[in-house]
């Protein structure tokens, strides 16, 4: 009896000492292990006559399990002391500002398009999509713009070195309005299209990019006239630069447009007076006219029952103009310096 109690005694003696982990498991070995002090005690039991056996297997395991308890107690102690000098060496201020990722935006042109589609959307204008390489058809001859006419001479085309199909050569688009044949093809009139695009022209230099954007809208209904067209470009103008801007027609020459119109603004700097960056108060920006009959007969839409509008915007030199961007070389636009970009 004595001898258990005082078993019980010493492991507490021994456990006031132990550090850590390691220090309890050998401890635990001594005490509660196979060969262990407990064990050792245990083997003595046989030794006993019957009834005595019988008190003391009794008390030794009443005895095993306050040693047990005990090593538990002494284990989250150690767990506790563990978990609280985490707190003490890993704890965060969660009230400190955070540290904000690096963040990307959309390069201007996007920002335009978008902008514009949503100007467009709002008066009944569906976006359709624009093909970046054509058939020679699409882009000149539908258009009213025969094999060998001059006036093809202005769009500085590329053309794809693949053989010919019915439609002629494969073009890279010099403008965005071969969609107006393919519009009037496959859209039953009345309707309002916009397409939006690259435009491939053999120019580059301070005030010309090879590659482009251009936005072109087409309105086809019975009886449209030069008023519509003056009144879309207007709401166009006045949505994207502000109720300011005054819109001016003058008279130009396309093929595919008759009459045709070169669209200028007011300019925003000199509110029209005339200064160094319009010379005489006004800008121009866009293309413009009544869709020529030839090119609704080319699109399979009769000239007699229906007219159409359409005019279109070159879209960088529509957002630099507002946002009073002046550039010394437009190209900087796509040189992709993140100095230049992220001032926008
Ligand atoms: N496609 C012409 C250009 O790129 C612009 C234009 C579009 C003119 C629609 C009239 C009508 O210059």
């Amino acid at each position: 009896m004595s001898k258990l109690e005082s078993l019980e005694e010493e492991l507490k003696r021994a456990l006031v000492v132990v550090g850590d982990e390691a220090g309890l498991e050998s401890v635990r070995v001594e005490f509660l292990g196979r060969k262990g002090k407990l064990a050792e005690a245990m083997k003595k039991l046989g030794e006993l006559p019957v009834q005595e056996r019988k008190r003391m297997g009794v008390e030794l395991n009443e005895v095993k399990e306050k040693m047990e308890a005990l090593f538990g107690a002494k284990h989250n102690s150690f767990e506790h002391k563990k978990s609280s000098m985490l707190a003490e060496s890993e704890w965060i201020d969660v009230t400190l500002p955070g540290v904000a990722p690096a963040e990307g935006h959309l390069h201007l042109t996007t920002q335009a398009i978008m902008e514009i589609e949503q100007i467009f959307n709002r008066i009944g204008f569906t976006r359709i999509p624009v093909p970046e390489v054509d058939w020679d058809w699409y882009a000149f001859e539908g258009l009213n713009m025969p094999k060998q006419h001059p006036a093809r001479d202005d769009w500085e085309t590329f053309f794809v070195d693949a053989p010919e199909g019915k439609k002629g050569k494969i073009v890279a688009v010099p403008h965005v309005s071969n969609a107006q044949v393919r519009a009037l093809e496959t859209m039953k009139p009345p309707f309002r299209a916009l397409y939006i695009g690259k435009a491939f022209r053999r120019q580059s230099d301070v005030s010309h990019l090879p590659i482009h954007n251009q936005f072109e809208v087409m309105m086809v209904d019975k009886d449209v006239t030069i008023v519509h067209l003056k009144g879309v470009i207007e709401h166009f103008v006045h949505e994207y630069f502000g109720y300011d801007r005054q819109v001016r027609i003058r008279p130009h020459h396309f093929r595919f447009t008759e009459p045709s119109f070169e669209i200028d603004i007011s300019c925003g700097f000199c509110g029209g007076e005339g200064c160094r960056l319009c010379k005489e108060g006004w800008l121009e920006l866009a293309g413009a006219g009544m869709t020529h009959p030839n090119v609704l007969k080319a699109g399979g839409v009769d000239p007699n029952e229906y007219s159409a509008l359409a005019f279109a915007f070159g879209i960088e030199r529509t957002y630099m103009m507002r946002e009073g961007m002046r550039v010394g070389d437009i190209r900087v636009l796509y040189k992709n310096d993140l100095r230049f970009l992220q001032q926008f």
